[in-house]
């Protein structure tokens, strides 16, 4: 994600490959309206800033024109942003969204108003730790402003994520904590996460590469069938995996966002390999 906004340009940082760009030609994403809510500014050592245009490489790896994004980051390091590598990370958890949703991580609050923004979600409890992610939303109003009301559902509790438990049934769990796309133990934290929550469906953010990092060390394809052995191992009601081409993107968003973050002993598939394994592979 950094190396969108931070000009480390070259698939090993993130960026798109620029010698085989033609900007004009681009795909532009569509806009998203959550961005007209946000305006720059600094929360202790947090920042909220907006980018004109920048060239994006998706989550399912569609290179796109984006233009108007609004971007979080702390020191330097890009928490998030409206970039279509983001929200389309999300995308399919916000589908899955109805009855009771519990957000992990309020962020730009994105997720959280998107999906309170849906008629079938009666509520919307997001848990965020940090203190100044939450001064910033009382300046920023996000929730109280959006239309029809639809910011009374949210309810904002300042607790740890790991530690936080409901008080009562929860739809869809929602954990996206995390600053890197892949971390180690990922799926055990949603995991611990999920015993304290007990959610009917679950969708965490990286998912698919945490499938598909599992699932190649047990040398199972990224099909249908291997990502839902796969899935079953992590005890989770994950939900996503039935919705279409799912294997197909999941192997997208690996070869795109995976640079060389494999489990120790994987014998990395050649369709799936790409140019920052390769120099992951030749620093080892
Ligand atoms: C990537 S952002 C979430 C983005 C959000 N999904 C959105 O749509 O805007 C991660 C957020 O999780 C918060 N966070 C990190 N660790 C946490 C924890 N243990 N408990 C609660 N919040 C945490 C960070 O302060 C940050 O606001």
């Amino acid at each position: 994600m950094v190396g969108q906004f931070m000009g480390n340009a070259g698939p090993p940082s993130g960026g798109p490959d620029w010698s085989t760009i033609d900007v004009n030609a681009l795909p532009v994403t569509p806009p998203d309206p959550i961005r007209e809510y946000f305006q720059p500014m600094d929360v202790g050592a947090w920042a909220l800033r907006s980018v004109p245009a920048a060239v994006c490489t998706g989550y399912w790896g569609e290179v796109q024109l984006a233009q108007n994004l609004i971007v979080l980051a702390r020191r330097q390091k890009v928490w998030m942003s409206t970039a279509p590598m983001e929200l389309e990370s999300q995308q399919i958890g916000v589908d899955f969204a109805r009855g009771h949703v519990v957000v992990f991580g309020l962020g730009l609050g994105w997720s959280t108003a998107t999906s309170a923004l849906k008629p079938e979600v009666e509520r919307v409890t997001v848990v965020e730790m940090d203190a100044n992610v939450l001064e910033m939303h009382e300046q920023i109003k996000l929730f109280e402003r959006l239309p029809d009301g639809a910011g009374d559902k949210v309810n904002i509790v300042h607790a740890d994520a790991l530690e936080w438990k409901p008080d009562g049934p929860v739809d869809l769990l929602m954990p996206d904590i995390w600053v890197e796309l892949v971390s180690w133990g990922r799926a055990e934290e949603v995991h611990d996460m999920q015993a304290n929550v007990g959610a009917d469906m679950v969708y965490f953010w990286g998912q698919e590469l945490e499938l598909a990092r599992h699932a190649a060390r047990l040398n199972r394809p990224l099909d249908d069938a291997g990502l839902a052995a796969t899935a079953a191992e992590f005890d989770l009601p994950l939900v996503g995996l039935d919705t279409p081409g799912y294997a197909a993107r999941t192997r997208a968003a690996t070869r795109e966002w995976m640079k060389g973050r494999w489990l120790e002993g994987t014998a990395i598939p050649d369709d799936l390999r790409s140019a920052a394994d390769d120099a992951m592979l030749s620093q080892s």
